[in-house]
């Protein structure tokens, strides 16, 4: 989706190895639709070359304040004024703190006091120097000031500390830029609907300590549960076992099994307008669990599980007579993609589907990205290769079209 179309961002750049980031972000960007040009601090071209952020924005990048080349082409204080933003990512703290001081003594932080423009920070430091006092105070200037700070998140960090102090991920950026530009366009787009989905695998137990499960990381129904909060939307996710923090505003109940998550989603749809499976369900579970750890027969090389069926989730979601949500179901396939959807989709009385090709690397089960064939009835979308965040809005606007139109 072109989202971006007719924005000038203006990224700066400075030296911190989140630096590397920038290609992925500039190119994210630019399929959105933005006009991307690049200033960079000295330190910063340790990390990344001005040759790579030039190539990938099309635009020559200005190597100094004074580089006559870069000049002739549009001079920093022009792109200072042609930018609808001015992205600052990663801000190191030295950056930030030359920001707030207001000084003018290389292009970025230049940019930042030529522009009228929004400017955005995206800190990205070591834990310890982000939580200084020092960097706190300067960010709460630049927030003061009336300058977005988006992030930093927390976690491992390069240099192996743990905590806060990470840039954001380029495409949590790029739909921080979406929402920025265009907040009125999916804000509100599901306010006052109750969404019910599940995510993650379930796990079927064989004895104590052994159980059969799948590759599902949840990332999928947690980007469907994050993005249908932000749009405004009341979101009870169901959840597998999984590594991920729940989304905020979001309310989480954690189950391990099929037969748990079929309760739990079953005594819970009255109140919801649309379901969505996501989950990785078992279509079977060992018919027998072992009180005690199994142990190995010394006289047989072979052993045998016999496994019953499941209930289905989302059929028994999509059979019921009153109060039936509008249902979104998922097709994990490794080959006949569409044929095994389309089936899947008349055969579980679904409104749609979201097709997904889990054979294919980089995509599908545990990746941040995925590619998605959505069918309904009288009609489909492609969504290719993208960010499951970015796909999950995409998704959720089909949805409220369709709901729109059976309302
Ligand atoms: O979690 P990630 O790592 O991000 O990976 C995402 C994903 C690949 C798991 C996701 O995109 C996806 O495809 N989810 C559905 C996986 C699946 O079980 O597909 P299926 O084709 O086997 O099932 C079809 C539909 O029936 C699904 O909506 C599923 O939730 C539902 N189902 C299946 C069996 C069952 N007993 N009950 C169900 O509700």
């Amino acid at each position: 989706m072109q989202t971006l179309t007719g924005k000038n961002i203006l990224l700066g750049i400075s030296g911190g190895i989140a630096a590397y980031k920038c290609a992925e972000l500039t190119r994210r960007l630019m399929e959105r639709g933005a006009e991307v040009h690049i200033v960079m601090t000295e330190a910063a071209k340790e990390f990344i070359t001005p040759l790579t952020m030039q190539a990938i924005s099309g635009h020559p990048v200005a190597e100094s304040l004074l580089d006559p080349r870069a000049e002739a082409s549009m001079s920093h204080i022009e792109l200072a004024k042609w930018a609808d933003m001015v992205l600052l990512a990663p801000a190191t703290a030295d950056l930030i703190a030359r920001v707030a001081a207001g000084m003018g003594n290389d292009l970025v932080s230049t940019a930042v006091l030529a522009t009228d423009a929004p400017v955005v920070v995206a800190p990205a430091m070591n834990q310890q120097m982000y939580q200084n006092i020092a960097t706190q105070e300067n960010i709460a200037t630049l927030s003061r000031r009336g300058m977005h700070i988006w992030g930093p998140d927390a976690g491992e960090q390069a240099c192996g500390d743990v905590g806060p102090g990470r840039m954001l991920q380029p495409m949590d950026l790029v739909e921080r830029c979406e929402a920025f530009f265009q907040p009125e366009a999916t804000s509100d787009l599901l306010k006052g609907k109750s969404l019910l989905l599940t995510a993650g695998p379930t796990r079927e137990a064989l004895d104590p300590v052994r159980y059969i499960t799948n590759h599902s990381s949840g990332k999928m129904g947690y980007a469907l549960a994050q993005t249908a909060a932000e749009m405004g939307a009341n979101v009870t996710l169901v959840s597998g076992p999984v590594a991920i923090e729940a989304p905020a505003g979001v309310s989480i109940i954690n189950v391990d099994t099929a037969q748990q998550m079929h309760q739990e989603v079953m005594s819970r749809t009255t109140d919801a307008d649309i379901f969505i499976g996501c989950a990785a369900v078992a279509d079977y579970r060992p018919e027998m669990v072992s009180e005690q750890k199994m142990k190995k027969a010394d006289d047989s090389d072979t052993l045998t599980i016999t496994m019953v069926k499941n209930p289905d989730i989302i059929a028994s979601v999509s059979a019921l007579k009153t109060d039936r949500p509008f249902t979104v179901g998922f097709a994990a396939e490794t080959q006949n993609v569409e044929q095994y959807a389309l089936s899947k989709l008349e055969r579980k009385n679904l409104d749609m589907i979201c097709a997904n090709d889990v054979s294919v690397g980089g995509q599908g089960f545990n990746s941040d990205d995925n590619a998605l064939t959505l069918y309904w009835r009288d009609g489909k979308k492609n969504l290719p290769l993208d960010s499951k965040l970015a796909l999950s809005r995409e998704i959720l606007v089909a949805v409220s079209e369709r709901l729109e139109t059976r309302d």
